[in-house]
């Protein structure tokens, strides 16, 4: 193979979670050959975003072409900060505000959402990460999820923008929404790091991640990664889901991220002939954990057919909902502005 057909196939190769040619990216170093063996030279950090390119290569190449790397030296390499002196990959965002649960489905991604928002709303410059690789609900959630990535003039990714929020998902690099992603761990960590690093999201107040459901690898990179200024945390009044909680609490004791407060969603169900409301999973469960644990209680949200509706329409309820949806959200907005403020 000659030069020319070399990187006629490279400029098909797209960076592993990008749809983007490692051509255009410049990750190419160059094309050279040795004792009449051709040798592609890849300039990059990521160590597994290597092996995986270096393996796909190899494939495309037959090994007939040699695989290097040249590691530069401009940016920060991945190198793992701990918890108690994290690392500050988004020097841009004064406050960072990490949304988790310990379970699965109960109203992270509505609730960062409409808490990015809201924030908005009171005129602060806000940025929303959408943190969950595996399920990206954020586009939808904003009515972004039929954009597609771009690149300013300075080769760094331009945010999607909605409701007054710039906002960037992983679902916004893939050509459909329902794209699945197959990745380890590690380029899932690494992938996120490159959104915080080389996203042009300009100046922020806050910077909301909607962290993935569980306590796992991404939630500790992200506490290493990012100086957190409150963790908040989303739970549904059930004791299985309170028991789930206390997990999430802990981890983030455990790590030293502060928390700024826990959020009880669907709470309780408005009827919505009678606006009746039933208390279908008894009260006061979110406030007793929260008491137990020693951490603010935020608010909570009743379970809401139309905030169903609002937040699958990508209409945040908090723009969109009447004066008593918009409020559930302000009113968990203000209580942890007075903890982070
Ligand atoms: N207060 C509410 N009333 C009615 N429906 C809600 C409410 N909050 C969230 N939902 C709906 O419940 C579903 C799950 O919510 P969401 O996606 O925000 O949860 P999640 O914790 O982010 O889930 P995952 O763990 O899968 O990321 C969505 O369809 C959402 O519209
Ligand atoms: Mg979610």
């Amino acid at each position: 193979m000659n030069r020319e057909e070399i990187l006629k196939a490279l400029q098909e190769v797209h960076y592993p979670g990008l749809e983007r040619s490692i051509v255009d990216l410049k990750v190419v170093e160059s094309v050279t050959e040795e004792n009449g063996k051709p040798i592609v030279t890849l300039s990059m950090q990521n160590d597994e975003a290597f092996e995986v390119l270096e393996s796909r290569l190899d494939a495309l190449f037959g090994g007939e072409v040699e695989i290097r790397r040249k590691a530069s030296t401009q940016k920060k390499s991945i190198n793992y900060g701990d918890t108690a002196n994290p690392n500050n990959r988004a020097p841009y965002a004064k406050k960072v505000i990490a949304v988790t649960s310990g379970k699965g489905g109960v109203g992270k991604s509505t609730v960062s959402v409409n808490l990015a928002v809201a924030l908005a709303q009171k005129g602060f410059a806000v940025g929303l990460l959408d943190a969950d690789v595996y399920g990206p609900n954020i586009p939808r959630m904003t009515r972004t999820a039929h954009e597609t990535l771009r690149w300013n003039e300075n080769d760094r990714i331009v945010p999607s923008e909605n409701f007054g929020i710039k906002i960037m998902s992983v679902g916004l690099t893939t050509p459909a929404p329902d794209t699945p992603l197959v990745w380890r761990s590690s380029v899932a960590v690494s992938a996120l790091i490159q959104f915080l690093e080389d996203v042009e999201w300009g100046e922020l107040d806050f910077l909301v991640i909607d962290m993935p459901p569980g306590t796992g690898d991404i939630q500790l990179t992200m506490a290493q990664e990012l100086p957190i200024a409150a963790g908040v945390i989303v739970t549904t009044p059930q004791p299985v889901a309170l028991d789930d909680v206390s997990r999430a609490i802990m981890m983030f004791k455990d790590i030293n991220v502060p928390i700024g407060g826990l959020v009880e969603n669907m709470s309780f169900f408005i009827a919505p002939d009678t606006k009746k409301r039933y208390d279908i999973f008894g009260e006061g469960g979110g406030e007793a954990t929260a008491q137990k644990y020693g951490i603010p209680f935020l608010g909570k949200i009743p379970l809401d057919m139309q905030i169903r509706a609002f937040s699958d329409e990508g209409t945040p309820p908090v723009a969109m909902g009447d004066k008593e949806q918009k409020g559930y959200y302000k009113r968990i907005v203000d209580n942890l502005l007075a903890q982070i403020l």
